[in-house]
Order: C-alpha cells, then structure tokens, then sequence
C-alpha cells in the first residue's frame, strides 16, 4: 500500500503524531511532505495553470507532490487547526491545484483511493479545517475520504492527556482496519458521481463556454462527453 502523506506544519505537535499512528498501522511506503518546509511558494493567482499546468511558476516544486499524490493508494492531508482552518501553508498547496478540480482536469487515478483528513486543535474549530482539505479531496475525485478530528486541549503532543492519547489510539485502529478493508475495493459514491454528472452536463449543453480549451481536450480525449467515466472505461 503506497500512502502520501502530506502535513500542513512542519513540526512534528499533535497533528504529526496522530497522523503518525495511522501510518505506523497501515505499514506500506509512506512519502511524506511538511508544508512549509517542502513546498512554500504561494500561488499568485496568474490563472496559468488552468490552461496548462506546466506553465505554473511553482510547477517543478509542486511535480514531486503531485507524483506522489497520484501515486499513492491512500492520501492523508493533516493540519492543525488555525483560527478555525487548515493553516495557510496548507490552504496554499491545495490552492496550486485548482486546475485539478471535476469541474476542469481531474486526475482518473484520483477516482480508486481513500484518503484521510486530519486536525487537531486545542478546543474547538477542527470542522473547518477538516472540510478545508476535504472540499479539494472531494473535488479532485476521491470517492473515500475520512475524516477525524481532535480536540486535544493541549498546543503540543506532550501536553496531551494519556487517556486522550488511548482514546487516539483506539480510532487510529479502527480507521486503518476499515482502510485495509476497503482498499482495492473502492466503490464510487453517489456525490462523486453526482458532481461529475453535474460537471459532464455544462460540458454537453455549454461546450467550450464551460471551460478552458485543456479542460475540454482533456474530456474529449477520455471520452468523459460520451460514456467513459474516470471510474468506468467503456470505450477508447
Ligand atoms: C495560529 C494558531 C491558531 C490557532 N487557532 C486555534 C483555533 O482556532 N481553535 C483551537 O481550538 N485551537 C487553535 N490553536 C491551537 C492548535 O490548533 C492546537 O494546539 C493544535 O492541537 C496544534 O497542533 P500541533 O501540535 O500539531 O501543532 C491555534 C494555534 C495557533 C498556533
């Protein structure tokens, strides 16, 4: 099982050591990325990528990322809560792959994985932070995301209370059976593929209105216009 995770700190509090004993019990080949120390550029909104992602000023920085993301079976994205978000190193590598949403040029390995949203915050806000990651999950295409979150009411792991830490545990265990569980088995949801459906309807109807001319070259040649879907071949 190959697992990218990708943490939006880059020390290693809470949110590493939870994400840590998720790790630890799925075994496999982890890559593991921190934000900011492993990709720190901010996107500046030059709208390049939507036509060609090459053309992104950060796109030989993001390219070990986003091969690893594509490569993984299971991709965790884990941050600490930040006034009630992810923090702003990781809301800015998801930004980086906007061009990646249903809605212009999804990636189809992104349709088979799981993945796992991670926060942590020391009473309240983790909602927010995990819809923060889970939002780009979900657009990108991935049909099994988790999600945990935890207040830990401590600003550092040793702060944490031991019955805390049990309790921690014990989720870390269910969520990775349940991982092990489902993996190569995938099912495609219903809001998956409603939001494709959604997408594949201004494509037919708007045409090159609803999009750029990468995005529709994209959906044309994977035949996603007519009865492909990124989770089904139907024909070349
Ligand atoms: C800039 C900043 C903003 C924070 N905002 C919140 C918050 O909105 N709600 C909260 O409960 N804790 C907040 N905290 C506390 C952290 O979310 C909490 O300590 C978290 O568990 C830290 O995770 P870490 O140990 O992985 O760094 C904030 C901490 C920092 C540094």
């Amino acid at each position: 099982m190959k697992i990218t995770v990708i943490h939006g700190q880059s020390h290693k509090g809470s949110t590493y050591h939870i994400a840590r004993m998720l790790t630890d019990r799925l075994g496999g080949e982890v890559t593991e990325f921190m934000l900011p120390r492993d990709f720190s550029s901010y996107c500046c909104g030059c709208i390049n990528c939507f036509e060609d992602e090459t053309k992104c000023p950060h796109y030989a920085n993001l390219s070990p990322i986003t091969k690893a993301l594509d490569e993984a079976d299971v991709i965790i994205l884990a941050s600490p809560t930040y006034v009630l978000h992810a923090t702003g190193s990781m809301k800015n590598l998801l930004d980086h792959y906007g061009w990646r949403f249903m809605v212009h040029r999804p990636e189809e390995k992104m349709f088979s994985k799981q993945a796992v949203v991670i926060s942590t915050a020391a009473g309240a806000g983790m909602k927010g932070a995990i819809k923060d990651m889970s939002d780009s999950l979900l657009f990108w295409g991935v049909p099994k995301i988790y999600k945990y979150g935890a207040a830990v009411f401590s600003t550092d792991w040793e702060g944490v209370a031991p019955g805390m830490k049990r309790k921690i545990e014990k989720s870390m265990d269910k969520l990775a059976d349940k991982i092990y569980k489902t993996q190569g088995q995938v099912k495609v949801g219903i809001k998956t593929k409603g939001l494709f459906h959604a997408v594949r309807t201004l494509r037919v109807f708007l045409g090159k209105d609803s999009c750029t001319e990468a995005d529709m070259r994209l959906w044309m040649k994977k035949g996603w216009i007519d009865k492909n879907r990124p989770w089904k071949k139907v024909s070349n």
